[in-house]
């Protein structure tokens, strides 16, 4: 157990955005910090994370809480693991107080697994190391490949004796409890050992833990697989998990991009050579949960395969799920019969790299090229071949880079863009409807559909999100109320902000365009303090010169006015260790905020619609196309502060 002081100096110590951000790309917005949320599956960030508070929630799916919660979520750890790893991380020393009998009986189901794995991981390796069959076998074969000695240590590999039982033995003999080693696949029903006679690729979470194994043969028998690998488990499941994912994940974040290959050994050259972004897909197609893995990461993905035309076509196979998950796709074909790991130590790290800059292509781009070269003249198959690269297009889902794309496949494929844009519109049609079902978002209506040349074949049953705009001012008002109420307040505890500082900078654009003079007054008002580093009190606007700033100064801070139930309650979230606010000024202005965007957002929506009906009775087709391209921005930004409004208590 972890002695009472240590627990409070990791909660004091802790930061939750620091720990968050090993695992979710986080961008600022304001004094907040926002990202794709690592729970759900979105694609545009609902996921917050307030330094100030010092707590995460997330606006789509609801999840929230402090540092230690979301690492009990996100990397299935208990309590106390959460607090060790925060140890760990800040240097922390950790005291310990005895292990009590129940303590250890509570020891969670899957950190028995892990440390059976580990347990294993750590055979392999000093079999691989210290006895004499694992080091002419196992470790010359990996020295053969290039492998150095803290290679293999990094990666954990090792080798399995050509021996019936002697890990499971061993295992048991040391009181490892055989049902564990059954669970992780180690050990079959006949209680002999899985992995026999190959050399040994331990598979990491994200966290470093050991989930499973790969075990390669070393003997070229036909009979035998290459690989074989552990079963799925609790905690693996071979569809979710990308190989290397755990040590490639800080320099994908820093490059800004993820290296895919098929293979482990090819991770593991390119990581020894210094590239170290890069995971495998395991030789399978890719699943839409290890697109969304990447995507926390980094929106880039440049694929490294095989030259031939298997690699080519394993590329085509999977890009698709990757484009659906708003991936930026390149491809680099390495030359014929050359995988990553052969090309590079064949070419050498330099030449390496130069060939996979030069070479790497857009990925649609190369598609296009690919296919209409291989359909020559035939005019059957270059229509098919059309269909097939607009679906991909159609796949991705921001509408300024599919008419990007678009454009450059109408002059690749030497088609019409208009012939194109029609037969993407019909697919991209298709997604929204079933978007629409599965999500309830508003969908265009029949109108806007017909102006920009979709004809829908079949009426979409919906039900409309509710929508708060309950006309006039109210939103306005409201922001005026909390400037003038409340505008030389601290945002939060951090103290920081200020209130105003807050609401101005979140409204900056829409200062000039409030449709009540009066509280247009006010915002600006505030806005000009705020610039001259002046405080925003209630005294300034209660002795306003201007009369009607004056009265609504009086009529606000004489009307009593309840601050909606507090925040703990309201979003479900534990502020365990922290003092719940004393004020709600940070949940007032954020409400109101969000009120208010979405009532300027209404409005931008009918303007634009109108836009459209113009344009298209205009016959002015192109710039109809442009204006649905920003009014499916503007459901996507409504139905997003729609979702949040679902905090918003409207009195
Ligand atoms: N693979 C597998 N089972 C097999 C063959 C392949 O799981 N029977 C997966 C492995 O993840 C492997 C990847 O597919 O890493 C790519 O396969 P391949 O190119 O054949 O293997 P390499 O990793 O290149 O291994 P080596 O270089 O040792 O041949
Ligand atoms: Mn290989």
């Amino acid at each position: 157990m972890i002695a009472q002081k240590s627990v409070q100096e990791i909660l004091d110590t802790v930061k939750v955005e620091e720990v968050i951000q090993d695992f979710v790309n986080l961008r600022r917005r304001g004094v907040n910090l926002i990202g794709l949320c690592p729970f759900h599956n979105e694609k545009t960030p609902s996921f917050n994370v307030s330094p100030s508070k010092n707590i995460f929630k997330c606006f789509g799916c609801g999840k929230g809480g402090d540092a230690v919660q979301f690492l009990i979520e996100h990397e299935h750890f208990t309590f106390s693991e959460a607090l060790l790893y925060i140890a760990k991380k800040y240097n922390i020393e950790v005291e310990e107080t005895v292990v009590s009998q129940e303590a250890m009986a509570e020891k969670q189901h899957f950190e028995s697994l892990y440390i059976v794995n580990q347990f294993a991981a750590d055979f392999y390796q000093n079999e691989l190391f210290e006895t004499d069959r694992g080091k002419s076998i196992g470790k010359s074969y990996f020295k053969e490949r290039g492998f150095r000695d803290e290679t293999i240590r990094h990666f954990g590999l090792g080798f399995a004796p050509n021996q019936p039982d002697v890990l499971t033995t061993k295992a048991v003999g040391m009181g490892y409890n055989i049902e564990f080693l059954r669970s992780v696949g180690l050990t079959t029903q006949y209680d002999r050992d899985f992995f026999r006679d190959r050399v040994i690729f331990p598979i990491h979470n994200l966290s470093g833990k050991i989930i499973a194994f790969a075990g390669r043969i070393l003997v070229k028998d036909v009979k035998a697989p290459k690989y074989i690998n552990s079963p799925e488990t609790e905690i693996y499941n071979k569809s979710k998990t990308l190989y290397g994912a755990f040590f490639a994940k800080r320099a994908i974040r820093q490059e800004d991009e993820c290296i895919l290959v098929e293979g482990y050994t090819d991770v593991i050259s390119l990581h020894q050579s210094g590239i170290e972004n890069v995971v495998a897909s395991s030789g399978t197609s890719l699943t839409v949960e290890q697109a969304r893995l990447i995507r926390r990461y980094t929106p880039n993905v440049k694929i490294l395969y095989d030259g031939d035309f298997a690699g080519i076509k394993a590329a085509l196979r999977g890009v698709d799920i990757l484009l659906e998950q708003d991936l930026n796709v390149r491809i680099v074909l390495l030359p014929d019969g050359e995988d990553p790991d052969s090309y590079l130590q064949q070419a050498g790290v330099e030449a390496f790299k130069t060939y996979i800059s030069q070479t790497a292509q857009d990925f649609i781009a190369f598609k296009a090229d690919l296919l209409m070269k291989e359909a020559g003249n035939d005019p059957v198959k270059k229509a098919h071949v059309i269909k097939d690269i607009i679906s991909s297009i159609a796949k991705i889902p921001d509408p300024i880079k599919r008419m990007v794309y678009v454009r450059e496949c109408s002059r690749i494929a030497q088609v019409s863009e208009q012939v194109l844009v029609n037969e993407m519109n019909k697919l991209v049609m298709q997604q929204v409807n079933k978007a629409v079902a599965e999500k309830g978002m508003p969908p265009p209506t029949p109108g806007e559909l017909e102006a920009a040349g979709i004809t829908q074949r079949e009426p979409v049953e919906v039900k409309a999100p509710d929508v708060l705009v309950s006309g006039d001012e109210f939103q306005e008002k409201d922001i005026a109320r909390i400037l003038v109420v409340g505008g030389n307040e601290w945002l939060d505890e951090s103290k920081q902000v200020s209130v105003a500082q807050y609401i101005v900078s979140n409204i900056e654009e829409v200062l000039d365009h409030f449709d009540n003079a009066l509280y247009g007054r006010i915002v600006r008002e505030v806005w000009a303090l705020v610039a001259a580093k002046k405080p925003a009190t209630q005294q300034f606007f209660l002795q306003h010169e201007d009369a009607d700033i004056k009265n609504f100064a009086l009529g606000a801070l004489t009307s009593p006015y309840e601050y909606s139930e507090n925040w703990e309650k309201k979003w479900d979230i534990h502020l365990r260790w922290q003092k719940s606010p004393e004020t709600n000024f940070e949940d007032d202005s954020r409400q109101a905020l969000v009120r208010f965007k979405m009532r300027k957002i209404e409005k931008v929506l009918l303007e634009n619609r109108q836009k459209i009906k113009e344009l298209s009775d205009a016959g002015a087709h192109e710039q109809v196309i442009a204006y649905m391209k920003v009014l499916q921005k503007l459901l996507v930004m409504r139905s997003e502060l729609a979702a949040q409004t679902g905090a918003v208590v409207l009195k």
